[in-house]
């Protein structure tokens, strides 16, 4: 027989969860305004809510907290940090921030002005949120493929090179700086850009003379799948493909809380030094000065422990297998997910759950009410809420695809856990035909709704 994928770790010390009753949920989620960011974390008993700053560090991580070099300016654990990310990504020039959005808010400071347009494969939330906000435009280009949730493609995080290319042709030069790829793509469902694609859009980039960023909170995962699914690279070591993959990139933003497995961290990566100096002045006025950037020095340690860890393969395997475990469970149960399964989390598609609901009622957002009231688990709308409305317009914008996610913190949860959550889904799934209304929308921000959004049941 074939040996399952066990955890490449054991656990050295555990968090009491707390279980609840059926009624205490419907009466919190009422209390929260059928908006899971309102839940208290001690009112959900699975937290799915995303696996940012989510997972749980190692030993060796905690030992580097320990070993943080605190001073302002030139301490040990910003150079620590520097040579990991030169070892692990290849880039020369670096900025700590203290999240991946901040990462963005300081680049996007110097490359984005007002009426550009920014291509790439579906851009994350704040992504867009700080394209928008500079009265520029993201341009979504992903393959067509992504949008069909049963279409078993291999990388449905690539970017339709044709589509790219007519933006890259039809809009005049000066609006265009970068193209951002996703890798892997969360808003496309977790799923993965291939090398060939990867090598295409630099092609691309070069033939138009654009600059290629990659936003790379999961790089390490999409780097896991270019070795599973991708030809040629089977033998290649997570780290070689890395490598190969940055190099296809000329800057790169990351959310460290994702693939660096560290609570609070992130950075940008650069290969040109002119650049970099421009986004110092940034950062110094956004995050802190150069070598600390909004990160505590063993913050700073304990990251780059974490990239090395991240990019490990006996980890890289026990995390996407486990996300795969609760996928293939819920498949066995008839619920309908975005295939093939994401990176970091299981995708389930709202419109082919509760197909009697119209859009206007947020059915992704229902899906996670009704599956917290089920069992306590808490996932995330990546729907029409997420879309906000459209900055010209004000209209709902209805995005190709209404999800729930459910998102598995690395190295938290066990496979008992996943069990649990796909019972309540099933659970949820065998009465969807009861559930016939969705929800309004009682007070909304004008901007990244979804997370203050108060809504009403219809
Ligand atoms: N880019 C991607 C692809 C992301 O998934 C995120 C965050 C960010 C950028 C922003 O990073 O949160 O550190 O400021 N994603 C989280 C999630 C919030 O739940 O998927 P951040």
């Amino acid at each position: 027989m074939k040996l399952p994928y066990a955890e490449s770790y054991k656990i050295k010390m555990v968090e009491t969860i707390k279980k609840s009753t059926r009624e205490e949920r419907e009466r919190w989620i009422k209390e929260a305004r059928y908006n899971l960011f309102n839940l208290r974390s001690d009112q959900v008993f699975i937290d799915l809510l995303t696996d940012s700053g989510t997972g749980a560090m190692s030993d060796k991580q905690w030992s580097e907290i320990m070993l943080g070099d605190e001073s302002y300016a030139g301490a040990s654990s910003y150079y620590k940090m520097k040579e990991a990310i030169k070892e692990i990504c290849g880039f020369d020039y670096f900025l700590p921030t203290h999240q991946g959005r901040a990462a963005e808010n300081v680049l996007f400071s110097v490359l984005v002005k007002e009426g550009d347009l920014v291509p790439g494969n579906s851009h994350f939330d704040t992504t867009k949120g700080h394209i928008e906000l500079r009265k520029a435009t993201a341009v979504d280009c992903t393959i067509d493929e992504a949008f069909d949730t049963t279409n078993y493609h291999p990388f449905k995080g690539n970017i339709n090179i044709n589509k790219l290319e007519d933006v890259l042709k039809k809009v005049p030069s000066e609006k265009i700086t970068f193209i951002v790829v996703t890798v892997t793509c969360n808003s496309s469902g977790g799923q993965p850009v291939s090398m060939q694609n990867l090598r295409e859009i630099r092609e691309v980039a070069d033939k138009y003379g654009k600059l290629v960023l990659f936003d790379s909170a999961r790089f390490a995962e999409n780097a896991y799948f270019i070795k599973k699914r991708g030809k040629g690279y089977e033998d290649k070591t997570i780290r070689e493909i890395v490598k190969e993959m940055f190099s296809y990139a000329d800057v790169m933003t990351m959310s460290c809380k994702k693939d660096a497995i560290v609570n609070m961290g992130g950075f940008i990566g650069f290969r040109n030094e002119e650049l970099f100096n421009k986004a110092v002045v940034y950062n110094i006025l956004f995050e802190g000065y150069v070598t600390y950037g909004g990160m505590s020095g063993r913050d700073m340690n304990a990251l780059a422990q974490g990239l090395k860890e991240g990019t490990e393969f006996d980890y890289l395997e026990s995390r996407i297998e486990q996300v795969a475990y609760l996928g293939k469970k819920l498949t066995d149960y008839g619920v309908p997910l975005i295939l093939p399964y994401g990176g970091h989390a299981i995708f389930v598609d709202a419109l082919r759950f509760l197909p009697n609901i119209p859009r206007e009622e947020f059915p992704a957002q229902v899906l996670p009410i009704e599956l917290y009231i089920e069992g306590g688990v808490r996932g995330v709308e990546i729907g029409a809420l997420m879309a906000d409305r459209d900055p010209v317009t004000r209209e709902n914008r209805f995005p190709e695809l209404e999800l729930m996610r459910m998102a598995i913190p690395r190295r938290v949860y066990t496979n008992n856990h996943m069990d649990h959550v796909a019972v309540a889904l099933a659970n949820v799934y065998e009465r969807r035909n009861k559930i016939k209304r969705g929800v309004k929308i009682i007070k909304e921000a004008p901007i990244l709704r979804h997370f203050t959004v108060e809504l009403d049941r219809i």
